[in-house]
């Protein structure tokens, strides 16, 4: 599978926020790394759990913005944070108990999503942002 690479097109404008995507990214990254090595399961489920843990911090750093200059779009915002919350819990449940590797299907609907999460729903608070000075 291939890796996301970062680039200029992922930006937001905002540092800290930049700097915690690609730090999902490289989580990702290393998912797939992992994948493709046949890593064991053990270490690939750890690194899935921590992966959802570093997610749910972000959308929390996101969500607090939001709040904070009140967002218009908040709400939806936040359900389809809480959508990959639900899903991801649970696919980090699915690998401990079964001790697989991840599925690819499951490794393609993370880093789809991120990507697609990225680029559509937090680009639309790019312009929002920058103009109450947020860098
Ligand atoms: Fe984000
Ligand atoms: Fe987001």
């Amino acid at each position: 599978m291939e890796k996301i690479i970062w680039n200029e097109s992922f930006s937001v404008g905002i540092r800290e926020i930049d700097a915690q995507h690609k730090e999902l990214i490289r989580m990702i990254n290393e998912l797939i790394e992992m994948k493709d090595a046949k890593v064991d399961s053990e270490t690939i489920s750890d690194i899935l759990t921590k992966m959802t843990q570093y997610a749910v911090y972000h959308f929390k750093t996101e969500e607090q913005y939001m709040r904070d200059y009140d967002y218009p779009e908040y709400s939806l915002h936040k359900e389809k944070h809480t959508e990959f919350k639900k899903r991801t819990v649970a696919f980090c449940m699915d690998t401990m108990a079964y001790k697989e590797t991840i599925p690819t299907e499951i490794l393609s609907y993370l880093k789809n999503w991120l990507i697609n999460h990225i680029l559509k729903s937090d680009m639309k608070y790019k312009s929002f942002f920058n103009e109450k000075g947020l860098k």
